[in-house]
């Protein structure tokens, strides 16, 4: 629970997901340490040189080791194979030692991506990307949920926002993020009443003025400004669009925090946040297979 909240110039309570990770990694290393320090290892799968993926991903082991746990890392070149990047994840699968395997993507264009995700068990999908961790999610089955979106989730409990009852307006339909966002929120633990937007959406402005929690997830620029806002809304930003080296959210955040009654800043919110969730599903995959 997040005990001294910070605002914005304009009022808004400020969802600080750098605190809210810092808190649940002190919380995951401590139960590990208190379980004798069982070895939980995540393991990673690299391809290519996208340079954001490679910052991604050595944040994730950065912050494993600061968990308590340890971690694992498979880069393969640009280059690889379907057969070479399938055998990297059938080697980590069939890795009694490793607990949770989570696959970069994009993979690159060449690299049939669902035949790649398809290989992990429900288990060691920390990512819960793969079409049985999502379906186990709409069907209210013991899975892994999506990093992202289970973020957004901690950060809502987090913060006290109520979820009950409101109206909520998810912008992007991913299966990465929109979607199992969707699945949550309209979930019977927080029991929203969601639309999905997106693109085709005719009257986005008027959706979005209508609801009490805007997630954005378009990777559209600061397409949510102050006209999208009702007053004292929550406004979540899940967007990364990188203009001249700089990474840029879909929230306006100058203009929207001067609306909402909460937001989340760009950088600090979501994506500390998807770092702790992963390392969340890592601890439960560790206790699905018995090694905490
Ligand atoms: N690429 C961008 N975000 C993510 C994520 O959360 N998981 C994986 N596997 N790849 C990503």
């Amino acid at each position: 629970m997040i005990s001294e909240v910070k605002r914005t110039p304009g009022g808004a309570i400020l969802l600080d997901g750098i605190k809210l990770r810092d808190e649940t990694v002190a919380k995951i290393k401590s139960t590990i340490v208190a379980a004798g320090s069982p070895k939980i290892c995540l393991a990673t799968v690299l391809v290519g040189d996208d340079a954001p993926s490679h910052i991604y991903v050595s944040n994730k082991h950065k912050k494993a080791q600061e968990a308590g746990m340890v971690s694992r890392g498979v880069n393969l070149p640009a280059t690889a194979t379907q057969a070479q990047v399938e055998q990297a994840v059938a080697e980590l699968v069939a890795d009694k030692s490793v607990h949770g395997i989570l696959v970069q993507l994009p993979l690159p264009k060449h690299i049939d991506t669902e035949a790649v995700l398809s290989l992990l068990p429900v288990e060691k999908d920390v990512d819960g990307l793969t079409e049985r961790s999502l379906g186990r999610l709409v069907r209210g089955l013991k899975g892994h949920v999506p990093c992202t979106p289970l973020g957004v989730m901690r950060l809502l409990q987090s913060y006290k926002i109520e979820t009950k009852g409101k109206r909520a307006v998810v912008i992007g339909r991913s299966a990465l993020v929109g979607l199992p966002q969707m699945l949550l929120l309209v979930g019977r633990s927080a029991d929203a009443t969601v639309t999905v937007a997106h693109k085709s959406t005719s009257d986005m402005i008027e959706v979005c003025r209508e609801s009490d929690i805007i997630i954005a997830a378009a990777g559209a620029a600061r397409m949510v400004t102050a006209a999208h806002v009702k007053p004292g809304a929550t406004v979540i930003d899940v967007g990364v669009t990188r203009i001249d080296n700089k990474i840029v959210g879909d929230v306006d955040f100058e203009a929207v925090q001067a609306i909402a009654g909460a937001i989340t800043p760009m950088p600090g919110g979501t994506g500390p946040m998807t770092i702790a969730c992963l390392l969340e599903n890592t601890l439960e995959a560790a206790r699905m297979i018995g090694a905490i």
